[in-house]
């Protein structure tokens, strides 16, 4: 280390200090930010990251040849509101897109790990715990490739207590390399990711108690100071960051399990959901988000999260923590089923032949993204009752194709929604696009076999004025209305 320290000094000017520092400790005090991981956390949070910082140099990495070609062009790899003007102000300038993950290891002093963490399908954990697979692969390519000390941040959802593994594996290092692990998990949701990280409720950061770690904490800290209110920068140990980021989507999954278990009560009872949910909504100290009824939370996270808490409640010997929180993906379950099960119902029990047109695949509006979408469950579930689907998405039909390609059964995608409904029995809205409420319902009555039914799986549509055209009406968790 002596010797290190003897390297030549360079200047490197922040905003608020002017530091002078020895090469082996770069990684403290460098402004080259590398993110591995190009998907839909790493590419939006780069580039908004570099928008805002045009004094940090921001490389985005990713195996995935394709994903970082479409990153570089004018189609973007994923559908994102108003993702496209901040990649264009920023790429070029100080944002880079890349498949060269070893060079922006040595480049790069911060690194950021976006990596995907989906839920295990093998071995010990299997269906729970979290796959650490690509997080390891990326901890490892760190060490045989750097050359001086980094800061690496855990971007990706991870379990608590991942961070000690991961410094464990970087400190075996026999270069006499530091590196320092700090948690930094986003908050952003899909669709509105380019509003919810240009201003943020918060942003969490957890590092090591240690003076070494407290002072790569800051290094991050700079970079969110220069558009987050400080006020809105939260400092922890890095276990409660951790823990913080799986318990924020746990808690939010269970509002909606919660309220879509209350919506199967008030069909029974003749009390509205909406009502319900605004009513409760009003009490401050419940809040009126994320009280809207659905067909079950979708998403590449919200399940594999809670799955995740749950194997980590087991672990931790907590049996009954662990069947609180299942619970919540159980009913989420239960949901789609108890949609698919009221079509069959009130379509006189019999939904083979008949055709289907689903409006919506997204797992929700604003996103082509279908990972976990209850659509794909709901399609499935369908297609097992022999119905034949039409399915229409204004951005996600690609994708649809590649969930349903392996699924047996009559399926077609379309994207004119007028072509989707003719001839079909039944239209089964399973996404709250906004522009389906502006849909030409008696046009799309018109085109339709008779009876024809509308199940609303995520109380989107104006009920009242569709059942004046004709229709038979099912909403979620209030009274249909039915002309039968
Ligand atoms: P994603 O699958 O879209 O992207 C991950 C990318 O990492 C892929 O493109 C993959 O090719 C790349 N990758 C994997 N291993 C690599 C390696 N060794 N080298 C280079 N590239 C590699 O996933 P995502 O949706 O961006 O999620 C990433 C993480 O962020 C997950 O842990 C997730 O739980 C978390 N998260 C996601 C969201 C969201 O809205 N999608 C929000 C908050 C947090
Ligand atoms: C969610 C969280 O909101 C983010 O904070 C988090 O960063 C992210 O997961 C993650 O870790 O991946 P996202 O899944 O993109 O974001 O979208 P949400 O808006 O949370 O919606 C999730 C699902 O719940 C969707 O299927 C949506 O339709 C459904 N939902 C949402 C309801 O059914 N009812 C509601 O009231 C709200």
């Amino acid at each position: 280390m002596a010797g290190k320290l003897a390297k030549t000094c360079y200047l490197i000017f922040s905003r608020k200090t002017l530091y002078a520092e020895p090469k082996g400790n770069k990684g403290i005090m460098d402004k080259t930010i590398l993110c591995i991981g190009a998907g839909y956390v790493g590419g939006p949070t780069m580039a908004v990251i570099a928008d805002k910082c045009p004094d940090y140099k921001v490389i985005v990495v990713d195996m995935n040849q394709a994903r970082i070609k479409a990153w570089q062009s004018d189609k973007l790899p994923i559908y994102e509101p108003g993702l496209d003007e901040v990649v264009k102000r920023a790429r070029g300038r100080n944002l880079f897109f890349s498949t060269d993950v070893i060079a922006g290891i040595k480049e790069a002093g911060i690194i950021f790990v976006s990596v995907n963490t989906p839920t295990k399908t093998f071995g010990e954990g299997a269906g729970r715990a979290a796959d650490l697979q690509f997080w390891e692969k990326t901890a490892r390519s760190i060490i045989e490739h750097a050359d001086d000390d980094k800061i690496v941040v855990e971007k990706s959802t991870l379990p608590v207590r991942t961070a000690q593994a991961m410094h464990r594996i970087l400190q075996s290092n026999t270069k006499g390399l530091n590196f320092e692990v700090i948690s930094n998990p986003e908050f952003m949701a899909e669709g509105t990711a380019v509003g919810d990280l240009q201003n943020p409720d918060r942003v969490l950061i957890g590092a090591m108690e240690t003076p070494s770690g407290q002072k790569a904490l800051q290094r991050i800290v700079d970079i969110y100071d220069h558009w987050v209110p400080r006020e809105k920068i939260k400092t922890t140990n890095v276990w409660s960051s951790e823990l913080s980021k799986l318990v924020s989507n746990a808690m939010l999954a269970q509002r909606i399990s919660s309220v879509n278990s209350i919506s199967a009560l008030c069909e029974k009872t003749d009390a509205n959901i909406l009502e319900v949910s605004s009513a409760m909504g009003m009490d401050s100290r419940i809040g009126s988000k994320f009280l809207r009824a659905s067909i079950g939370f979708g998403g590449s996270c919200f399940k594999k999260d809670i799955l995740n808490l749950v194997y980590l409640c087991e672990h931790y010997g907590l049996p009954e923590v662990a069947a609180y929180w299942e619970q919540v993906v159980k009913i989420n379950d239960y949901q789609a089923s108890r949609f698919v099960r009221n079509i069959v119902k009130r379509m006189f029990n019999t939904i083979a032949g008949k055709k289907i047109a689903i409006f919506g695949f997204a797992f929700k509006a604003d996103t082509g993204d279908t990972r976990e979408s209850p659509a794909i469950y709901i399609s499935k579930m369908l297609l097992e009752e022999r119905a034949e689907l039409s399915i229409h998405d204004p951005e996600a039909l690609e994708n649809a194709a590649i969930d349903l390609a392996d699924t047996e059964g009559k399926f077609a995608f379309e994207s004119d929604p007028y072509k989707a409904a003719a001839g079909a029995h039944c239209i089964a809205v399973l996404t709250e696009w906004k522009q389906f409420r502006d849909l030409d319902f008696k046009k799309l009555f018109a085109v339709m076999e008779k009876p024809a039914f509308i199940f609303d799986g995520r109380n989107l549509l104006d009920h009242q004025k569709l059942f004046e055209l004709g229709f038979n009406v099912f909403p979620l968790g209030q009274k249909s209305l039915s002309h039968l």
